[in-house]
C-alpha cells in the first residue's frame, strides 16, 4: 500500500508519446529487413565463395584471391553502418525502455532466422546490438540511493523483496542500467570489502564507488592527520578502513587499549575478549611502529561503527581526550573528535530498534561533560547532513559515467532530474532529503524504524510504500521503464 504527499512531483511528460514510437517503429523494421537482407547475402556468398564445399574458411587456399575478403569487408561494413544507424535512433531519444523491448524483440526474432551470428565477427553479434543500444541510449536522468539497514537488510537478512528489487536495475546481461548508490550511515568495513558482502547479500554486482558509508567522508580528512597518530573505535575493522582512507598512522582502540596496564579497570570481567591474542596481534603491531605509541600524543579520535566495549571505550576516550592524546597525564587541549554518524537508533533483527552511535555521542559527551571543565567538541558525520546527499549526487554522476562508457553525460549536476532516497528513519533519511531538497524526492518504507500507517508527522516523506519492493516499483513505472 503505498501513499503519495499531496502535490509530488508529476510522473507525466516523462514518456513518449506514442506516436513518436510508432515512426520510429516503421524506420527499424525496415533497417532490420535489410539486415536480414545483408545476413542472408552473406551466408550466400559464404556458400558460393569456398567453391569447393569444403567448410574451409582460409581464404587464401579456398577462395579466389581478393573476391570472398573483399565481399567480407563490405558485408561488415554494411552491418556496422546499420548498427550505427541503430544506435543513432537510439541517441535521438528511445527512452522508452517497452519500445526498446519491442525493437529487441524484433532483432533477436529476425537475427537468430538469419544466419548473421554465424558469419559476423562476434563484435557485430546481437549481444553488440544490444548492448550497444543499452550504452549509448540516453541515460537515465534520474538516480536512487538506498539506505541499507530497514530498507534492503534487518542484520544479514534481505527484506521487503530486496534482491528482486534491485535486480530490476540490470539488463538481462547484468549491467547497470539505472544508477544507484548504497547510502548508509552504518559502516566499519572499507567499502570495497562492503560491496563484496552486500552483492552476496542481495545477489547483484555491486561496486566499490556505489557504496557510501558513513564514515566514508573521513577520506577528506586524511591530508591534515596523514602522518599523526589516530585512533579509530568502533565494531569491524575501524583502523583497516581508515589506513584503506591514507591514513598511516592508525591503531584501532582495541590495540591502543592494549598499550595501556589497567587502563580498563573492569577488563578482567569480560570473559568474552580473547585476550591473549589480543595482546599479541597489537604487540607485533606496536613493534612495526616507528614509535612507541603508549609515549606519542593522540592527534585525533575517530568513531568509525558502533562502539562494542561502550565501558572500555568511555573510559580510554576521556583519557585521550581530556589530556590533550596522553592518557594517564595531565588535562590538556582536546584533540578533535569525529563520529561517523549521529543516528540514535537504526533497526537491525531485534523488533525494536537498537540504539546506534548519537547514543554513543550522548554516553560520551555526558561523561566527558560532567568530569571536565569544558564542553565537549565533536563533529557528526553521515546522513541527514546535506553535504551527504550533495556527495551522493557527484557518486551517482559517475556511477551514471560506468554505466555509459561510450556516451558523453554531460557533467553538471543539475543532470538529474530526480534522485530518490528511500529510508527506513524520518529523521534521517527523510529530514537529509527534505533538506537537500530538489531534485531529491523521499520514499519511506515501513520496513524499519518508521512502523506508521500514515505519513511521518515531523519529517513527512514524499512518498510512503511499504517494502523497498514496492518503492522501486513506483520509480520505475513513474521513469516509464519496464
Ligand atoms: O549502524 C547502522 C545505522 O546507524 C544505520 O544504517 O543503513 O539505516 O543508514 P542505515
Ligand atoms: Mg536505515
Amino acid at each position: 500500500m503505498s501513499m503519495e504527499k499531496s502535490a509530488t512531483k508529476s510522473n507525466q511528460n516523462l514518456c513518449f508519446p506514442r506516436r513518436r514510437g510508432q515512426i520510429k517503429m516503421k524506420i527499424l523494421k525496415s533497417m532490420v529487413k535489410s539486415a536480414v537482407g545483408l545476413a542472408s547475402m552473406r551466408s550466400q556468398s559464404g556458400r558460393g565463395g569456398s567453391g569447393s564445399g569444403s567448410g574451409s574458411s582460409t581464404p587464401s587456399t579456398a577462395t579466389p584471391s581478393g573476391y570472398d575478403s573483399d565481399r567480407k569487408l563490405n558485408f561488415t561494413n554494411k552491418i556496422y553502418n546499420f548498427a550505427i544507424d541503430f544506435n543513432t535512433i537510439g541517441q535521438r531519444g528511445l527512452h522508452d525502455q517497452k519500445e526498446k523491448m519491442k525493437i529487441l524483440q524484433i532483432l533477436r526474432r529476425k537475427l537468430s532466422s538469419s544466419q548473421i551470428r554465424s558469419t559476423v565477427t562476434p563484435s557485430l553479434s546481437l549481444a553488440f546490438f544490444y548492448r550497444q543500444l543499452h550504452s549509448s541510449s540516453n541515460p537515465a536522468s534520474f538516480g536512487v540511493a538506498f539506505d541499507i539497514d530497514g530498507v534492503l537488510l534487518r542484520g544479514s537478512n534481505p527484506i521487503g523483496g530486496a534482491p528482486r528489487a534491485l535486480k530490476r536495475f540490470y539488463d538481462d546481461y547484468g549491467t547497470l542500467k539505472v544508477p544507484y548508490v548504497f547510502l548508509t550511515n552504518g559502516g566499519g568495513v572499507p567499502e570495497s570489502k562492503r560491496a563484496k558482502e552486500l552483492g552476496s547479500l542481495l545477489d547483484v554486482n555491486i561496486l566499490p564507488l556505489q557504496v557510501i558509508q558513513g564514515h566514508s567522508p573521513f577520506k577528506q580528512l586524511m591530508r591534515r592527520f596523514e602522518n599523526e597518530l589516530i585512533v579509530a573505535v568502533g565494531k569491524g575493522e575501524p583502523a583497516e578502513v581508515m589506513s584503506e582512507y591514507g591514513f598511516k598512522n592508525v591503531l584501532s582502540i582495541d590495540e591502543y587499549a592494549s598499550c595501556f596496564d589497567n587502563i580498563d579497570p573492569l577488563a578482567q570481567y569480560k570473559k568474552w575478549t580473547d585476550k591473549l591474542d589480543g595482546n599479541q596481534s597489537s604487540k607485533s603491531k606496536h613493534t612495526a611502529l616507528s614509535n612507541d605509541p603508549c609515549s606519542q600524543r593522540v592527534a585525533a579520535v575517530f568513531v568509525v561503527s558502533d562502539s562494542v566495549d561502550w565501558s572500555r571505550d568511555i573510559q580510554v576516550l576521556c583519557d585521550i581526550l581530556r589530556t590533550g592524546g596522553l592518557p594517564g597525564k595531565e588535562i590538556a587541549h582536546q584533540p578533535p573528535l569525529f563520529f561517523a554518524n549521529d543516528d540514535l537508533a537504526y533497526q537491525a533483527l531485534f523488533p525494536s530498534e537498537r540504539l546506534g552511535m548519537g547514543a554513543f555521542r550522548i554516553a560520551v559527551e555526558s561523561v566527558f561533560n560532567a568530569i571536565h571543565p569544558a564542553a565537549l567538541k565533536y563533529t557528526s558525520y553521515g546522513k541527514p547532513n546535506p553535504s551527504v546527499f550533495k556527495n551522493a549526487e557527484t557518486v551517482l554522476m559517475h556511477v551514471l559515467q560506468s554505466c555509459h562508457t561510450n556516451h558523453q553525460v554531460d557533467g553538471r549536476k543539475q543532470f538529474f532530474k530526480t534522485l530518490y532516497m528511500i529510508g527506513d528513519n524520518p529523521s534521517v533519511d527523510i529530514k537529509g532529503a527534505r533538506q537537500a531538497g530538489s531534485p531529491w524526492f523521499s520514499i519511506l518504507t515501513r520496513t524499519g524504524v518508521f512502523k506508521g500507517k500514515e505519513n511521518h508527522d515531523d519529517f513527512p516523506a514524499d512518498l510512503v510504500v511499504d517494502t523497498v519492493e514496492e518503492a522501486v516499483d513506483y520509480i520505475l513505472s513513474k521513469e516509464c521503464i519496464s
